[in-house]
């Protein structure tokens, strides 16, 4: 057992959001970090790009702030490096000097992690340190540290969520008060729950590297985050968001990570979640994970994923595991290293329903000529909306049972081609309760 020490020094990467609250909640807690972890953490320096900055952080911290990294990552009396500047360059180069250096590292850092993860794994296993990374999904939801320790003893059979907080704001502001999604994006941006650049977090981006880190964990393989087929939310309207409503349904951004004997089916795309889904009710810039283990059944954990102090009570808790680690109260294996790779099963192959409103001329026998497109490709229908419009023609809403991607393209593409068709508005995968 390593010797007890009294102090251990923390060096920061990044004294922004989330890094203004870790300090915080370090000072504002510290009595009873010191009591629960046996040390005291002392703060040493933070890095910055900008020294002459305001920041919201108590007068009281003997801080140094440097914009000089080396100041941190070759300071000998720091144990641990938090890294909260987020990116890829220059986190990774430093993140990797941190661990050469003998030093742990807590990060919050998805977009990194979900792209050299694997790699940053294996630099902490060759120089006996580890990588804490609870802050990196869910903010201060706790989900890696669960997957890896309290679920560990369950084959995860499947996981779905709610992972980003600003299209939920957004899609939650749409459903609620009818807005069109630029207006709803517009009034985000100005709440601060969606950035000035919202790109990785409209597409799906954002999502899909949160997903392949949860995959990964859940599933035991080595998830990169171009298995995961993504979508954005752009295409969906208000329109088709009371069409829902009417089927008793609502739209979320559902991340979808399966496993199954082919292989893993992972996915993040709009989604039609029936009312009686607990994600369902996640609203505004919460966040959710529902997942189904073997043993333990359905698990769903919920709570804020970003902000400074929810983040921050996930970097801070990190630290404090990895104070426990340096202490010798806990042996935590660098597990992420000794995953294999399973198949991923491609689109085309994976199973889903579907909602798909299109508009028709209004003549008779359209709807079936629809139905048999449909039927010719074994797609079978659960529910049937029809409008008549004042313009003569009819918009039509589908929503069908479980079908083979495949088999529901090929006959979209008979549809599209009838005459009777004149526009295809919009196709959306709808959940199945328990899928
Ligand atoms: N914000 C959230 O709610 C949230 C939630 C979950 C995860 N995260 C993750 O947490 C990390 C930090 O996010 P944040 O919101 O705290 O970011 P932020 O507010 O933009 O802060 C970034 C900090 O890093 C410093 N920095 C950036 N690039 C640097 C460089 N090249 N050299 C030196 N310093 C540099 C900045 O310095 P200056 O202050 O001088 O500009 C700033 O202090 C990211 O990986 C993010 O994805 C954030």
């Amino acid at each position: 057992m390593n010797k007890q020490k009294a102090t251990i020094s923390l060096g920061l990467l990044g004294l922004g959001t989330v890094g203004s609250g870790t300090l915080e909640l370090i000072r504002r807690n510290g009595a009873d970090i010191t009591r629960k972890t046996g040390v005291k953490i002392h703060t040493t320096g933070a890095l910055v790009r900008t020294l002459d900055k305001q920041r919201p952080i108590s007068a009281d911290n003997d801080l140094k702030l440097t914009t000089n990294a080396d100041d941190i990552l070759n300071d000998p009396n720091i144990d641990i490096i938090v890294e909260l500047i987020g990116g890829i360059n220059p986190a990774k180069e430093y993140i990797t000097r941190a661990l050469q250096n003998g030093k742990h590292v807590v990060t919050a850092n998805k977009d990194l992690l979900a792209q050299h993860g694997y790699e940053l794994f294996n630099i902490a296993k060759e120089n006996n340190r580890s990588i804490y990374y609870e802050a990196s999904v869910g903010g201060g939801i706790p989900l890696i540290r669960p997957l890896k320790n309290c679920l560990a003893a369950n084959k995860i059979e499947n996981l779905m969520g709610i992972i980003n907080g600003t299209t939920n704001y957004i899609l939650t502001q749409m459903t609620k008060y009818e807005k069109e999604f630029a207006v709803a994006l517009k009034e985000a941006q100005e709440a601060g729950f969606a950035e000035a650049d919202p790109s990785s977090d409209l597409e799906g981006r954002d999502a899909a590297y949160k997903l392949s880190i949860l995959a990964s964990l859940a599933f035991n393989s080595r998830v990169d985050i171009n298995d995961v087929h993504t979508e954005s939310i752009k295409g969906i309207s208000v329109r088709d968001i009371m069409y829902a409503k009417q089927l008793n349904f609502v739209i979320k951004l559902l991340a979808i990570g399966e496993e199954t004997e082919n292989g893993l089916a992972l996915r993040v795309h709009p989604t039609l979640v029936p009312n009686n889904h607990p994600l369902a009710s996640v609203q505004n810039e919460f966040n959710a994970l529902f997942l189904t283990g073997d043993a333990v059944g359905e698990v769903m954990f919920y709570g804020k994923g970003a902000g400074s102090f929810p983040t921050a009570s996930a970097v801070v808790a990190d630290i404090m595991e990895a104070v426990r680690k340096i202490s010798g109260q806990v042996q935590n294996g660098n597990i992420e290293t000794t995953f294999d790779t399973k198949p991923i099963i491609s689109m085309e192959e994976q199973t889903s329903r579907f909602y798909l409103r299109l508009k028709a001329n209004d003549q008779s026998g359209v709807f079936g000529r629809v139905a048999t497109a449909l039927g010719d490709e074994n797609v079978s229908l659960d529910m049937i909306l029809q409008n008549q419009r004042s313009d003569g023609r009819a918009e039509i809403v589908l929503i069908t049972h479980d079908t083979k991607e495949e088999n529901f393209y090929r006959a979209l593409d008979k549809i599209k081609s009838l005459d009777s068709i004149s526009t295809i508005n919009n196709v959306i995968r709808v959940l199945e309760r328990g899928n």
